[in-house]
């Protein structure tokens, strides 16, 4: 009896201090932090194996992937899976790459594309490979520059200053890049030092109908069947080095990269996600969190409601429209879609009331102590001042610059024609701007995109106060109807009409710029940028600085008021371990998901009829063959499986690793109902969704006979 009670108290005196399952971790801090946890939990490996800068570790075959340009803002994450440069990631992260190699004769999207030699994998300008040669603490190097009473512009300047000097001097005389980034609220700095591969190139990719089977209906869904996986390869120079793309280049020879498991998956076992979480915002105050449940994700879901509302019904109605707008649509319903579970999660788990306790917590404790006084107030008249800002600031965004097309279009080609003044041979430069606008035609209807502007007007002038409405936007609802009014700029303006744009390309001359000037598209992008210039931006910019400070000494308290606690930092696109359970979960009463889903929930959802169920017919025939393989577990495909890891957009292509640390699926969405785990984790609901690795071999080995590649992995039967 007195060892239950001694357990029973254990455990409660432990509850506060770890919350299971969440928490995105710093690789170089598993060891201190949560290398003991994760082997309670079943991890067989030891931080080293995770971990190490002179020896091999399983960080060697994680990599970001990224644009030049801005290589450290990863974009999502590949996995090294063998000792010729082999990287695996998802379907939706190479999407771009594969659409960019198709055409009408290879629709590498809709059929899938397979090399079938080295000599016919795509080269991909302009995609980097980064992997992570070390990491270090540099938060004293930066604090010895900060100085107390610095203003915040100061503070970012003297910071842009020392981060830059640490980051030069780490990589002096080699080929890495090094890259500073706040951690914790910018309470703490670590260096992140990469060495980045620039010829990544392109091996294989199911067809759209696999690789985003579902497509928007199921995105961040559970039950879900998406084969969301792609093949990729890095190249390097004849010495292993990061090179530019070159037909010398060698595929790239990894330190490490990862066995694949065939051997299937329980519930309970452990599992974890190694790769690069984008952004979260774990420590926001309660005030914040209302803001956007009131005001922020409201009004984005409602903007975007309408747009999606017009191109779906264009697409339904046009083959041709789905075309040209199944790009758009998927990027414009993705946020809107995780909005609204994340309304509804925050609400349903309180969040709000939940960080009100924390936060009562926190005043009591900070009595008397000089450094937080007034905290909690001074957020709360931030808050209450950028309640209206963060609203005209949003629909600039959403319902100006990101809503009609014509609206962005007609800046940039003014810019375009600026450029045309300076250029020397003139005519090449109208080849080039003769390209760029075919290209952005090329996915473009005026109509669609008239309807849209028309919208955007009607809601911009509907759900703003006066105040916040820029003045050429507000012209709009002195028509009789908006829609009149979007016809009648379309008519006067060039921008939404190809014709009339390659005339003016082609007549260039020095008065040109004049006539786009007065243009009423461009008058009108540009009356919504100048608003934003001159009446949002100054303020909001002032407000954001001070709740920067205030986020950083927020922190700083609650790690000061819980000195047992250990923290996480919020994602930032660095390198990051979470670790959880597989296990399924209950979205609602009387309702339990199980954690996988198999072929068979592909065969029902099957029906030619909807675009986002049309499994190609090969698929359906392996079926009624039955022609498996050995990749089944209890006589059927697994398909996707679920688990308890603590992920964020960025994490898609991530390693979702065993207790062997072998590969048993990629990462690839979250389900709905725990889609709030960017502010607020719960192990009850939040869950990652992956795509298990034996339906990536099913398909790879039955569908695309694509067995050389997997001649080069290592799998583990
Ligand atoms: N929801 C996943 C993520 O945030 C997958 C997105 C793929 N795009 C789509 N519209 N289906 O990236
Ligand atoms: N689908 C996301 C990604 O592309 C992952 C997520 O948000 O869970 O990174």
């Amino acid at each position: 009896m007195r060892k239950l009670i001694l357990i029973f108290l254990a455990g409660v005196l432990l509850l506060p201090y770890c919350r299971a399952d969440e928490g995105m971790w710093i690789p170089m801090l598993l060891k201190k932090y949560n290398i003991e946890d994760m082997q309670a939990k079943g991890f067989k490996l030891t931080a080293e194996d995770v971990y190490h800068i002179n020896q091999a570790s399983l960080k060697d075959a994680v990599v970001g992937l990224g644009r030049e340009g801005q290589p450290f803002h990863h974009f999502c994450t590949g996995n090294l899976v063998s000792e010729e440069g082999l990287l695996i990631t998802n379907h939706h992260c190479a999407f771009g790459m594969i659409q960019a190699h198709s055409s009408l004769e290879h629709n590498y999207l809709k059929d899938g594309f397979w090399a079938q030699n080295k000599n016919e994998e795509l080269v991909n300008p302009g995609i980097t490979a980064s992997i992570l040669v070390r990491m270090e603490d540099v938060t004293d190097q930066v604090n010895a520059v900060l100085k107390e009473g610095m203003t915040e512009a100061e503070r970012k300047k003297a910071l842009e200053e020392v981060c830059l000097r640490l980051e030069q001097k780490a990589v002096a005389g080699t080929d890495l890049s090094a890259d500073v980034k706040p951690y914790f609220n910018g309470n703490q700095f670590f260096m992140s030092v990469y060495r980045i591969y620039k010829d990544v190139r392109l091996v294989g990719a199911p067809p759209s109908a696999i690789g985003k089977f579902g497509g928007d209906t199921d995105n961040w869904m559970w039950p879900r069947h998406t084969g969301d996986f792609s093949v990729l390869r890095i190249y390097a120079g004849t010495n292993n080095e990061p090179a530019e793309y070159s037909v010398q280049n060698k595929p790239y020879r990894p330190a490490a990269f990862f066995k694949v498991s065939a051997r299937g998956i329980e519930e309970g076992d452990f599992t974890m996600v190694f790769g690069y979480p984008g952004t979260t915002v774990e420590y926001l105050p309660s005030d914040a969190i209302s803001q956007l449940i009131e005001v922020e994700n409201p009004h984005k879901i409602a903007i975007r409601t309408a747009i999606l509302g017009i191109m779906n019904a264009a697409m339904d109605a046009d083959e041709a429209l789905r075309i040209k707008y199944a790009a758009k649509a998927a990027g414009v319903a993705n946020a809107w879609k995780k909005w609204q579970g994340e309304t509804k999660g925050l609400k349903r788990f309180k969040t709000v009331e939940n960080k009100q306790e924390l936060e009562k917590k926190f005043e009591n404790w900070a009595q008397g102590k000089e450094k937080y006084a007034g905290l909690l107030e001074e957020y709360r008249k931030l808050y209450q001042q950028r309640k209206e800002l963060k609203l005209a600031s949003v629909y600039q965004t959403e319902a100006g610059k990101k809503g009609a097309e014509i609206i962005s279009f007609a800046p940039s080609l003014y810019t375009e024609i600026l450029g045309y003044e300076q250029a020397e041979d003139k005519a090449a430069y109208k080849t080039y701007l003769r390209k760029k606008a075919e290209d952005f035609f090329k996915d473009y209807d005026a109509g669609v995109d008239r309807a849209i502007l028309a919208e955007m007007l009607r809601l911009y002038n509907t759900n703003l106060p006066e105040n916040w409405i820029p003045a050429k936007v507000a012209e709009a609802s002195k028509a009789s109807d908006y829609h009149e009014y979007a016809e009648k700029l379309f008519q006067r303006s060039l921008c939404g009409d190809p014709a009339k744009v390659y005339n003016f390309i082609e007549k260039l001359n020095k008065k040109s710029i004049e006539k786009i000037k007065k243009d009423p598209a461009y008058q009108l992008a540009n009356s919504i940028a100048e608003f934003n210039k001159t009446r949002i931006r100054p303020e909001l910019s002032k407000i954001e600085r001070e709740l920067t400070r205030l986020d950083r000494l927020w922190l700083a308290g609650l790690m000061e008021m819980q000195p047992e606690k250990t923290f996480y930092a919020d994602a930032n696109s660095t390198l990051r371990v979470a670790y959880g359970t597989i296990g399924g979960y209950s979205p609602r009463d009387a309702v339990e998901y199980l954690y996988y889903t198999t072929l068979e929930g592909i065969i029902e959802k099957d029906d030619p009829s909807i675009y986002d169920y049309n499994i190609p017919q090969k698929l359906r025939d392996l079926y009624a063959a039955k022609d498996f393989g050995p990749y089944t577990q209890n006589g059927k495909v697994p398909v996707c499986f679920i688990a308890s890891n603590h992920t964020t957009g960025g994490n898609s292509g991530s390693c979702v690793l065993n207790a062997e640390g072998y590969l048993i699926g990629l990462n690839f969405d979250r389900a709905w109902d725990g889609v709030m785990s960017d502010m607020q984790y719960d192990p009850e609901i939040c869950r990652n969704i992956a795509v298990d690795i034996r339906y990536v071999l099913f398909i790879m080995d039955k569908l695309a006979g694509a067995k050389h590649l997997m001649e080069e992995m290592e799998i583990v039967w």
